[in-house]
């Protein structure tokens, strides 16, 4: 398939084959749409196995981010970077490299950090540009306890869809992942009164969240199949596939993790074992909405209501799907193809 081709099969306005041989910088930006506002997206460094990979996952990733932005109700399009990695010997003149070539893109391209990267790597970007977004300052964490904080209102959107109701109070949840996001996830949770399984590789981790939050532990293989009404994914990407999906005893799958679902087909395994599942991109966008505050200097209230307003937008995912019969994740998509149609974030 041509570069052209691809493009038009994605959808993409622009790509940008970058290179800077001085600084072992080899990258691709790619812009796959700016209708709502600048593209905003973050830098991967990856070793790829080849260029061909390196095309594919940068067009799938900044595609991914026009509808996480567009959902999230924001005003930006999609974009994405990946840098080759190479073992470049100088990782500051790396990323400054890649700063020169975001700043000449002179704000049709936000960044931000991603896979391989580091707040360090991004504070080198910052100095060559400003379009660099969630390098926080302000909270421990980064941006993770906002995804925590959307993440916990996409469980209680999801309670009430199911359940008639919002309250957690006595509700079990299995929380894959003891990391940020599932940190400041398990604190809200026990907030508001749930019961909490836990599990991480890390066992220090899971045994933190027993001991401040009362946490039950189980082994990293056991909590997929753990008795619990909701489980909350915050660990790795494809956990939900033919193997893991008919083992699920929970009614509810919303967590924080990056492309849950193996294949798209995963989506409707869950749909016909009577699984409600809260798509991943709506679930976990209080990242990026977070970001608007050095981008578009709302105040921390603004930030604090889109954030909540995740619970919301993904009521109204579940009103979609049931309206046009059709799964979680496409009415998803179809929230976010509206609001693009529109030209508008609030359409
Ligand atoms: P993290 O690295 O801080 O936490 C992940 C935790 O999962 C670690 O404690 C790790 O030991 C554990 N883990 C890894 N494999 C596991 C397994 N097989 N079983 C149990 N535990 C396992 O990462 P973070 O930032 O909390 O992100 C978690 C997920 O959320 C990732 O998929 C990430 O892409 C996604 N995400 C994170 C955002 C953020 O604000 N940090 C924003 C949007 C998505």
């Amino acid at each position: 398939m041509s570069i052209f081709e691809a493009m038009g099969q994605y959808g993409h306005e622009q790509i940008l084959f970058n290179r800077d041989e001085a600084a072992g910088y080899t990258a691709v930006i790619a812009i796959h749409s700016t209708v709502l506002g600048p593209a905003f997206g973050g830098t991967r460094l990856w070793a790829y196995a080849d260029e061909k990979s390196a095309l594919v996952d940068v067009l799938r990733l900044s595609r991914g981010m026009t509808y996480k932005n567009a959902a999230a109700g924001i005003p930006f399009g999609g974009g994405k970077t990946v840098i080759l990695d190479r073992r470049a010997a100088d990782r500051v003149a790396l990323f400054r490299a890649h700063g020169h070539f975001v700043e000449r893109l002179a704000g049709r391209y936000v960044t931000a950090q991603d896979v391989g990267t580091t707040l360090a790597d991004l504070e080198v970007v910052r100095g060559v540009t400003r379009h660099v977004a969630g390098l926080g300052g302000r909270v421990p964490g980064g941006v993770s306890p906002w995804t925590g904080r959307g993440v916990f209102g996409a469980i209680r959107a999801a309670a009430r869809e199911r359940w008639g109701n919002d309250g957690l109070g006595g509700r079990t949840i299995a929380v894959q992942g003891c990391g940020a996001v599932g940190t400041y996830l398990l604190r809200h949770l026990h907030g508001a009164g749930a019961k909490l399984v836990v599990t991480d590789v890390d066992a220090s981790r899971a045994a933190q969240a027993a001991s401040e939050l009362g946490a039950k532990v189980v082994a990293p293989e056991a909590i997929l199949s753990e008795p619990a009404d909701v489980l909350a994914p915050c660990a790795l990407g494809g956990i939900l596939n033919d193997e893991s999906i008919p083992r699920l005893r929970a009614e509810i799958v919303v967590g924080g993790a990056n492309n849950q679902l193996l294949e798209p087909r995963h989506g409707r395994m869950l749909a016909d074992r009577g699984i409600l599942y809260g798509p991943d991109f709506v679930v976990n966008a209080g990242g990026v909405i977070s970001g608007c505050i050095e981008l578009l200097g709302w105040s921390e209230a603004q930030m604090h209501a889109k954030v909540d307003a995740i619970h919301d937008t993904l009521s109204e995912v579940f009103a979609i799907a049931k309206r046009d019969r059709i799964l979680t994740e496409e009415a998803a998509e179809r929230l976010a193809e509206r609001r693009i149609a529109a030209g508008r974030v609030d359409a």
